[in-house]
């Protein structure tokens, strides 16, 4: 009997404009990502989708993103976002993604 293979998939997270990148693990959120990149993000709720604050613009692989749950949606529609924006704390990454926001 061998040793079981365990396949880990990565992801690279992209931040614009400073072009800093993260590899990170499949189901990573981009919270996750953007602190280990190093890069401030607005919170205010310990990433429970209640603040809204740390919306982020999608700029290329919002299909690489987990779709967004309905606490996520009801924040978005509050704080009337457009498509390409998603709560860092919420999207979950399945691919490579580019993203900004408005303070970087
Ligand atoms: S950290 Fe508050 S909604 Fe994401």
């Amino acid at each position: 009997m061998g040793i079981p293979e365990f396949k880990v998939e990565v992801a690279t997270i992209r931040c614009e404009p400073s072009g800093r990148e993260v590899r990170v693990v499949h189901e990573t959120n981009l919270m996750d990502a953007i602190l280990q990149i190093g890069l401030a993000l607005g919170q205010s709720c310990d990433g429970i989708a209640l603040c809204g604050f740390c919306r982020v613009r999608i700029l290329e692989g919002l299909e690489n993103l987990t779709p967004a749950g309905a606490e996520e949606q009801k924040v978005l529609a509050a704080e009337h976002t457009d498509s390409d924006e998603r709560l860092a704390c919420c999207a979950r990454i399945h691919g490579p993604v580019t993203i900004t926001t408005d303070y970087w």
